[in-house]
């Protein structure tokens, strides 16, 4: 049987860094209160003309790199994005004219914080159907700037980042094991970017109004992320006859250390099988599978037949998860 496998993971993180003793200079808040509602102690802000292709190109390199594939072999190039360089075209196609990966096809898909788990299944049944043999996926975000900065309520959560990994074609017992995707629409406007699609164009009212920059409901998006990352989770862990004492590690998306605290406990993990690193990079949205999949991997933390569980939650609302032998 053909699987795909993970054989090379990359991230980039812009260098600037904001602290949670910054925001404060910004909004009324404080570190005390971000800290204990989110664990978030700071987050990675892009430079002035660094953009989401820019930190995807590197990440990718990375990846690349690890895995001794080159740009040419890949055939294909997914990235989970909601803050691409432009509406359209893809800033897949972007990535793919920088790497020079010119025999790939390349495309950006959007599903919020779920994009990079999304991207991962799309990816892993082109190589399972055997249309291609390697192809890289990404979760790459510049959140900074649809982020409405005197907005308290969301500036503290969000950050900008890149992960990448290179999926090649296996015929062992390694690889992905299996996806879970899942969608509800009716929980739109808990988690948007009111602006600028086709829906609002941007004039001084749409401006005025504040529609580019992301609206969230907090606390409603809270309950559903726990309810639904639990249940993704444990399907991903029945379908193939495992339980929580099989998981080597945990990946979620880091979205608030609360929540992922909550998901571990019903799922019936163990602090030290989860991996948590939003305390120093915030929600990242699609990157953070990425970022700290590579974090851990180049830790020696992902070896030889480990079993990874990948889950992620986000606007749509959408939620995934991914089940892994290393
Ligand atoms: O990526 C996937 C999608 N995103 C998420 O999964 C995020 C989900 N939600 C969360 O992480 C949390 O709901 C938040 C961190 C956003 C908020 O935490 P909470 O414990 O749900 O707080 P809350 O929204 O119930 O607000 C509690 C209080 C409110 O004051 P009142 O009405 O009780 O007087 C807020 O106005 O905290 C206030 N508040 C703040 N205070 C200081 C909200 N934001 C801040 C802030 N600093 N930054």
């Amino acid at each position: 049987m053909i699987r795909a496998r993970i054989t090379g993971t990359g991230s980039y993180m812009p260098e600037k860094i904001l602290t949670n003793f910054d925001i404060e200079k910004m909004v009324d808040t404080s570190n005390d209160w971000i800290v204990a509602r989110t664990g978030i102690e700071q987050r990675r802000v892009a430079a002035e003309g660094e953009y989401t292709s820019d930190m995807a190109t590197r990440a990718a390199e990375r990846a690349l790199e690890m895995a001794g594939v080159t740009a040419g072999e890949i055939d294909l190039i997914v990235l989970g994005t909601i803050t691409g360089d432009y509406p359209w075209p893809a800033t897949a196609c972007i990535v793919q004219k920088n790497l020079g990966a010119d025999n790939a096809y390349a495309y950006d898909l959007s599903a919020a914080c779920s994009g990079f788990v999304y991207a991962l299944s799309c990816a892993s049944d082109f190589i399972q159907s055997g249309r291609g043999k390697k192809a890289l996926v990404l979760g790459a975000e510049t959140l900074s700037r649809i982020i409405d900065w005197t907005d308290r309520n969301t500036c503290v959560l969000f950050g900008d980042g890149a992960g990448a990994v290179v999926l090649e074609a296996t015929e062992g017992d390694t690889g992905l094991l299996s996806s879970h995707m899942h969608s509800d629409g009716s929980y739109l406007d808990l988690l948007y970017q009111p602006g600028f699609g086709t829906r609002h164009m941007p004039s001084a009212e749409t401006l005025e109004d504040r529609l580019p920059y992301l609206k969230m409901e907090g606390n409603e998006v809270f309950k559903v992320a726990v309810r639904s990352l639990t249940s993704v989770s444990l399907e991903a862990l029945e379908a193939n006859g495992m339980t929580a004492s099989d998981v080597s590690l945990f990946i979620p998306h880091q979205a608030n250390k609360r929540i992922l605290e909550a998901t571990a406990k019903r799922v019936k993990l163990t602090d030290d099988q989860v991996y948590i690193n939003v305390h120093k990079y915030g929600n990242t949205s699609g990157a953070t599978i990425p970022v700290a999949m590579d974090e851990a991997n180049r830790a020696g933390m992902l070896k030889a037949d480990d079993i990874i569980l990948l889950s992620a939650f986000g606007g749509g609302f959408t939620w995934g998860s991914t089940l892994i032998r290393w």
